[in-house]
């Protein structure tokens, strides 16, 4: 890849592989870095780039002009961005934006009776509904192109139809960058098809901790190697500048993120806080930018992480003296989903410290009105400069004009066939190959002879869904099923495929029992989809407690047939008594829709001849044990597998029975479900109270003072699949779901909705409130009486309430103890069968604050 760069990147490179922690330790020293303040960069140490090729004389004229004309409410507009599904395009006319981004679950406008659910025609559609808006000509209004984003993380997920990409983890075992740009050049072709201009990666994150439910999207814990596919997935996604130094149609804007450090933080904590030294944070996390700058990157997001306790959506020194003076970035910074919402003395609606810090453009999803109402007015009152105003448009208008926006014409709109096209599908089944990172092959278990009798089983053996992960058709990219996918391929039907062409034949059966006995298994299972702070874990051991896919293991070799596993994962888990169960064992990471190219390697020929060897080697090690958290010197134990391990066909070694301690005791990470089917789910309890007595369940049931108690009830055909709550109505009585101390700020910011399964047996007598506690007078509690009321008694029916309702009410989610809280001084009956967390805000409501 470095001859691929310029002579200047490569220099800089250079001088970055030179930059050892030793003379960054020196200069801090000599600085006095014990004074210094906590996330206080000190840019002398930062390496230099350019983004030269963004800025030149005839842009910066055309920019000049077009800021001579503008008032200050289009400036203005030209900062917030808006999500799609909270704004209708003749919202512009009042509130002129300057972007619109698709979030993970937002679908696109409904328009008219042309409403095709997520398809390219819905999404083409949308975007010129937008932008016919922009452009318009009428009195005041500078017509300025919207630029419309998504998170076309690998491939154009989000759209149905599209081709879906391995995830970067396991393209960085392909540890092919120029495969990364192919990608790059396809993605950015499918994401112009659909009539958007920018998608929202790489992430150029490093990551440091597997527990890290974001892990999957970068790709090595290696910098080096982060910074190698920087470059290339640059030049995939923007290309390089054509005619008039315009990037050319059928490529759009990229976006680095998450700057700086989201793969750094303590635990693996999602948006949590990056406690390491600058030096460290330069060496291992700044790796990707001077090459993603120097490539000519056009954006940049902003983290929602901290670095030593102070938020980057609102660090100055980083985001300005850093990014934008030393590394020279020119395109423009956009902030994260709401979080400038998180910066201490900000809210969703007004955040004039991340502008002054150098955000360019706020992503205001929802509440892009007040927030540019806002910095309409802190800009008028001096609270934000007009230079910084001049400088943030001026980069997004620079960004604009040389991605081309400005030309009417845009030749790949809707253009038919480039959705989930032969080539791009062929592209991502080489991908899905060369990442493939076989672990363990005893006995030559594979390639599978393609004349065999192979039975295909496990969770993941038939199901694109969970093949592909989180980020595809929606955010968690939970409970696809592969109807949704027109033209992906499960492992099993490429299995088939491949046996099929050499005489063989497949039996399909998820539990393993089969009606004839085969003569090998491939065994296909993984963790279910998540994204960002829903994949996060305490500890790395695979199903604990519930070792259902090694069962399956273990009574396929009980019967005598031999076992490949291919294990699905956005991450190396501890999975050593899986690994024993299995002849042989094959990382697959998260492969996305071509199937194909797990069957390519995995079964040979008739003879048994390989079609294709393994090349993918890990990027990430391997953990030991469930409790190996964290990397490079934070890891005193060698890996189970080493950085770089990864077996080939050529290679005749035997692994050895792995030791099957997992050096933690079993506990799952539960933050979501809290009662299902009518039992609390642990670490989750449920309690009665009344004034200072609280009383938890025994066997079931319970009651205290007459006042509210709980019994067991049938419910969904389930014996005893509910609990009903009643209220006597003879003192104030409470039911509390309690556990320990949970942050819920990720996931109140990222819409989570607590859904309540219930039946009302009786209407409440008397208001009756809905809270979350938080301890003593954290206050946040909301009024469901007329929920209550509207409530058909004897009927079954849910209702989702948005976590961020609790918070907007008063309460701390930073640390509830008690996600469910339900009181009343009434009567009332109800009867709940669950309690649980939705990532998905559709049809969530709000209801009032109860009175304090
Ligand atoms: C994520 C970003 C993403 C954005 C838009 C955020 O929650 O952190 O990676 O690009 O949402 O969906
Ligand atoms: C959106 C995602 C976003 C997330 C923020 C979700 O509701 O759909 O795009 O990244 O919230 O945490």
């Amino acid at each position: 890849m470095l001859t691929a760069l310029s002579a200047t990147t490569s220099r800089h490179i250079r001088s970055l592989c030179l930059l050892t922690l030793v003379p960054v330790l020196t200069a801090l020293g000599a600085s006095g870095a014990a004074q210094a303040a906590a996330g206080q960069a000190h840019p002398n140490l930062w390496p230099r780039a350019s983004s030269r090729g963004l800025v030149d004389a005839r842009t910066e004229a055309f920019v000049s002009r077009l800021l001579a004309h503008m008032s200050l409410e289009e400036k203005v507009g030209q900062m917030v961005q808006a999500d799609v599904s909270s704004i209708r395009p003749e919202d512009l006319r009042q509130v002129p934006l300057g972007s619109i981004l698709a979030g993970g679950n937002s679908p696109p406008l409904a328009l008219g009776s042309d409403a095709t659910g997520a398809t390219a025609s819905a999404w083409v559609a949308t975007a010129q509904a937008f932008g016919r808006v922009a452009l318009e000509s009428r009195p005041g209004h500078t017509p300025i192109p919207l630029m419309f984003g998504v998170d076309a993380v690998h491939g154009n997920s989000h759209v149905v139809g599209a081709t879906v990409f391995p995830h970067n983890v396991g393209l960085g075992a392909a540890r092919d960058p120029q495969l990364a740009r192919r990608i790059g050049e396809a993605t950015a072709q499918e994401t112009a098809a659909t009539g958007f201009d920018w998608a929202f990666g790489p992430t150029l994150a490093v990551p440091q901790d597997e527990r890290w439910g974001r892990h999957y999207e970068g790709y090595s814990e290696d910098p080096a190697l982060v910074r190698r596919y920087a470059a290339a997935i640059v030049r995939g996604l923007q290309g390089e500048a054509g005619a008039g130094g315009l990037i050319q149609a059928g490529h759009v804007a990229a976006s680095a993120k998450h700057f700086l450090g989201d793969g750094g933080t303590r635990a693996g904590v999602d948006q949590g806080d990056v406690d390491i030294s600058e030096a460290q944070l330069i060496g291992i996390h700044a790796q990707g930018y001077p090459a993603a700058i120097e490539a000519g990157v056009m954006t940049i997001m902003a983290s929602f992480s901290s670095w030593q306790g102070a938020k980057m959506t609102a660090n100055r020194s980083l985001l300005t003296d850093v990014l934008k003076q030393k590394m020279g970035f020119a395109g423009f910074v956009v902030s994260d989903w709401n979080s400038h919402g998180q910066v201490p003395g900000c809210s969703n609606q007004s955040c004039p410290a991340a502008i002054n810090a150098g955000i360019d453009m706020l992503m205001a999803p929802n509440d892009w009105k007040a927030l540019y109402a806002n910095t309409l007015a802190q800009v008028k009152a001096g609270e934000i400069p007009l230079s910084r105003v001049d400088d943030a448009v001026r980069r997004i208008l620079r960004v604009k004009a040389k991605l081309g926006l400005f030309d009417p014409a845009r030749p790949w709109e809707g253009r038919p066939g480039v959705l989930g096209s032969p080539e791009h599908r062929a592209l991502a089944r080489e991908a899905v190959r060369k990442s493939l990172v076989l672990l363990k092959n005893n006995g030559g278990v594979l390639p599978l002879r393609a004349s065999m009798r192979v039975l295909v089983a496990g969770p993941g053996a038939d199901d694109i869904g969970l093949q592909s992960g989180g980020w595809t058709l929606s955010w968690q990219g939970a409970e696809h099923h592969n109807g949704d996918f027109p033209q992906g391929q499960s492992i099993y039907a490429a299995i088939r495929e491949a046996v099929a062409a050499g005489g063989g034949s497949t039996e399909l059966s998820v539990d393993g029992r089969y009606a004839v006995r085969p003569d090998v298994a491939v065994v296909v299972f993984g963790e279910q989809p998540y994204a960002e702070g829903w994949g996060d874990l305490k500890m790395l051991e695979y199903q604990a407690g519930d070792k259902r896919d090694l069962e399956l293991l273990r009574r396929l070799k009980a019967q005598g047939v031999p076992v490949a596993t291919v294990f699905l994962s956005g991450r190396p888990l501890w999975v050593n008594p899986e690994i024993n169960a299995s002849d042989a064992f094959v990382a697959a990471w998260l492969p996305g829709t071509e199937g194909g190219g797990v069957a390519d390697v995995l079964v040979g020929d008739a003879s048994g001849v390989a079609r294709h060897d393994f090349v993918g080697k890990l990027a990430f090690s391997w953990p030991r044990t469930a409790a190996q958290t964290g990397r490079g010197a934070a890891r005193s134990d060698p890996p189970q597998f080493a950085l770089g391990y990864g077996l080939t066909y050529r290679d005749h070694r035997a692994t050895l029975a792995l030791s099957e301690t997992s050096g933690v005791t079993a506990t799952q990470t539960n933050f979501a479900n809290y009662l299902i089917q009518g039992r609390a789910q642990p670490p989750w309890s449920l309690l009665l109270r009344h004034g200072e007595r609280t009383v938890p369940l025994a066997g079931g049931a319970g009651e205290v003072d007459s006042v509210v108690s709980i019994r067991a009830v049938d419910a969904d055909g389930v014996q005893e699949g509910g609990r009903q709550l009643s209220w006597s109505g003879q003192g104030r009585g409470e039911v509390a779901i309690a556990g320990p101390p949970l942050d819920m700020r990720m996931l109140s910011n990222g819409e989570a909705a607590l859904v309540l399964d219930y039946r009302l047996d009786e209407k409440p007598s008397a208001a009756t409130h809905l809270a979350i506690g938080c301890g003593p007078s954290c206050g946040g509690a909301l009024d469901l009486t007329s929920t209550l009321n509207q409530a058909t008694p004897g009927e079954w029916r849910s209702v989702k309430v948005k976590l961020s309702c609790f918070r907007d009410a008063g309460a701390d989610v930073s640390k509830v103890t008690e996600p469910f809280v339900l009181n009343t001084a009434g009567r009332l009956r109800l009867s709940l069968t669950t309690v649980q967390l939705s990532s998905d805000p559709a049809g969530a409501i709000c209801p009032p604050r109860s009175p304090r």
